[in-house]
């Protein structure tokens, strides 16, 4: 636990959608629980929850239990749904090709486009770890939408200068840089120290 007990509580959204890579969103619950000042809205959409099932071994109740609050993705009346919610944050991870264009085209046609939505329109931190490839010009130019909209397109796309061990290691290396990007605290994250003086 890094925060005091004193530190601003921050609200972050976290939603999983139906690309591959369900364990980003997973890693980035158990990192944001981890700092201690962070209260989680976690998001699922059907298309999530089939590759929850079909990559990981946790349960439904496993990653539910690790946020702080749940909203099913067709409740649009939700309160992370109003500007007037005061949200830090949202990180869709990972963000399918679908989701991604519904962002881009302000869609706002389940919780997970809404949400992202208002935190376009209220100015606000908007990361999407977009994972597909090849990328056809449709995903090029959505992405290329939501950045002038001021989201953050962040692919999940690996380094290995750290060497890498384990999977779970290249995965914590793409979401700790995300939770950089939300401006909070961590303890444990790698920081690049300089090229090795071997070479
Ligand atoms: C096993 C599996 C893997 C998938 N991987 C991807 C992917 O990497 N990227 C992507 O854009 N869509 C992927 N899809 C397709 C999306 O799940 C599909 O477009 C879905 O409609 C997305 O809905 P959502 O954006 O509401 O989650 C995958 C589907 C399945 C079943």
């Amino acid at each position: 636990m890094l925060a005091t007990p004193s530190a601003p509580l921050k609200h972050v959204v976290v939603a999983i959608s139906g690309a591959s890579g369900a364990v980003y969103g997973v890693r980035l619950l158990t990192l944001l629980r981890n700092i201690g000042c962070v209260k989680t809205h976690l998001i699922v959409s059907e298309a999530g929850w089939l590759n929850v099932a079909q990559e990981l071994d946790d349960s439904r109740a496993d990653v539910l239990a690790l946020a702080d609050v749940v909203y099913p993705v067709h409740v649009v009346g939700a309160a992370i749904a109003s500007g007037s919610f005061q949200c830090d944050g949202m990180v869709i991870a990972p963000c399918s090709m679908r989701t991604l264009g519904a962002v881009a085209h302000g869609l706002s046609d389940n919780l997970i486009t809404r949400t992202a939505d208002v935190m376009l329109k209220e100015r606000r931190r908007l990361i999407l770890m977009v994972r597909e490839t090849p990328l056809n010009l449709a995903h090029l130019r959505n992405m290329t939408s939501v950045t002038e909209m001021g989201g953050i397109i962040f692919p999940p796309v690996p380094g290995f200068y750290h060497r890498p061990q384990t999977l779970l290691e290249m995965v914590d290396h793409s979401v700790s840089r995300v939770v950089d990007l939300l401006g909070l605290p961590q303890e444990h994250a790698q920081r690049w120290a300089g090229l090795s003086t071997k070479i």
